[in-house]
């Protein structure tokens, strides 16, 4: 069930209509659903509660403590990729015990936090790392838990920019230099060798290049025990994609993925550990914008709403589709324009869709941008000095603000002045 949908003539967040919200707390404005979240977390580990597996949500699809402690509460791990997300992880109340800690450049006191708060694993993706790993957990008595993520090679996702898996990119230990590296850290006194990381990319909507890197690693799995490594774990990233609403080929449900892995993996005796972002937090939240004005230019039209790029910045950066509809349902009879939707910002990469059939908008009427819970508030920046904005989570008729839309004057707060000027 859609947890975003219209009553009374409105689209409303669960029992709360996105008109008040944007009343209360003014526009623009990312909504959460807590319904939503909770049902992608149970959909997906529904689909693993058969077999030992870790559901360790990628913190950075969106990072804000209240979806961390809704997922918390559900009994849900974290996938860092910082030490600023390992805090909100721990802060929001997720055990370090279900922390995995990813990403290709962890500095040292990262690491060095990571192993005072007793993470699960670290996923090591270079011999550097490892070897600075090593160095700090003997200097603070420690073993480090870690995987390697293995580069398999494999072509994946939905976009160049978010395609992980391929030799060419910077991510994951090289493919014919990982059995080198588990020999390596074996015999390294600060690192405790438990299994074997991969992730191919981001908006998979296939679930071939999954089976893919499964086999491969399946294999490499078998050789890295027979060379006497005690492999428990199997983490296989994210990257499942979520329907956007374009006419895309839709993504594989969970329950086919979940099928699939467990039929691959079931003889291999690992504890598998998935790493989802986008399917947990994508479809779980919206952009509510206002529309300032809609403007006839030579040959379009245009509307001109108070969200612009630095609010959701995956239409320019990744040419992604988002759904949008008016808030208001249109009355029964009326003729759908075309529309460019454009924000503020001046740039014209600052163009959430081009030439999209709308129901007529002026200003004034509110916009919903929807499938914006997953990297929207997560990669917003106050460009154009215009405020980080809120954002607000939607609890059954409930809803409360869990970001704060900061004043000029916070934002100038952090700004000095040299003694010379
Ligand atoms: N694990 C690792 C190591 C990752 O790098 C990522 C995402 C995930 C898990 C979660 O992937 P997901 O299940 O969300 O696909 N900003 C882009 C997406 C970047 C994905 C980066 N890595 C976008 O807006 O499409």
């Amino acid at each position: 069930m859609r947890h975003f949908d219209f009553k009374n003539g409105e689209i409303y967040a669960e029992g709360v209509s996105l008109r008040r919200i944007a009343e209360d707390v003014g526009t623009p404005v990312y909504v959460y659903s807590t319904a939503t979240l909770e049902r992608h977390y149970n959909v997906f580990t529904a689909a693993f509660s058969d077999v030992p597996a870790l559901v360790a949500y990628s913190v950075k699809a969106n990072s804000n403590i209240a979806v961390l402690a809704t997922l918390a509460k559900l009994g849900c791990g974290a996938d860092v990729v910082s030490g600023g997300e390992l805090v909100r992880a721990l802060t929001a109340g997720i055990p370090a015990s279900k922390i995995v800690f990813s990403g290709v450049g962890k500095t040292r006191s990262e690491m060095e936090l990571a192993l005072k708060s007793d993470i699960r694993v670290f996923n090591v993706e270079s011999l550097p790392e490892l070897a600075a790993l090593n160095e700090i957990a003997l200097s603070l008595g420690k073993r480090a838990s870690i995987a390697f993520r293995v580069n398999p090679d494999i072509s994946a996702g939905g976009h160049d920019k978010i395609s992980t898996g391929k030799a060419e990119n910077k991510f994951g230990i090289a493919w014919d230099q990982a059995e080198e590296a588990y020999a390596i850290a074996a015999a390294m006194e600060g690192i405790n060798v438990v299994g074997v990381d991969v992730h191919i990319g981001s908006q998979i909507d296939d679930l071939t290049p999954f089976k893919a890197a499964i086999h491969k690693v399946g294999a490499l799995i078998e050789r890295l025990r027979a060379a006497g490594h005690n492999i428990q774990s199997f983490d296989i990233g994210g990257g499942l994609g979520i329907p956007y609403g374009d006419n895309r080929k839709a993504p594989p449900l969970p329950s086919d993925y979940g099928t699939m892995v467990k039929d691959m993996t079931r003889h291999m005796d690992v504890e598998m550990i998935f790493e989802p972002g986008r399917m947990i937090a994508g479809n779980a939240g919206i952009l509510l914008s206002e529309v300032i004005y809609a403007k006839q230019g030579s040959d379009r039209n245009f509307l001109i709403i108070d969200a612009a790029m630095n609010d959701l910045i995956r239409p320019a950066l990744y040419d992604a589709y988002h759904d949008m509809e008016p808030v208001k349902a249109p009355g029964a009879k009326y003729d759908e324009i075309i529309y460019d939707v454009v924000g503020p910002i001046c740039e014209t990469g600052d163009t959430f869709t081009k030439q999209r059939a709308l129901p007529p908008m002026e200003a004034g009427d509110l916009l919903v941008i929807h499938s914006a819970g997953a990297y929207g508030a997560a990669q917003s920046s106050q460009y154009n000095t215009r405020p980080l904005i809120p954002e607000v989570l939607v609890n059954g008729y409930n809803y409360q603000v869990i970001r704060e839309r900061p004043s000029i004057e916070d934002i100038l707060k952090t700004e000095r002045l040299p003694d010379w000027l």
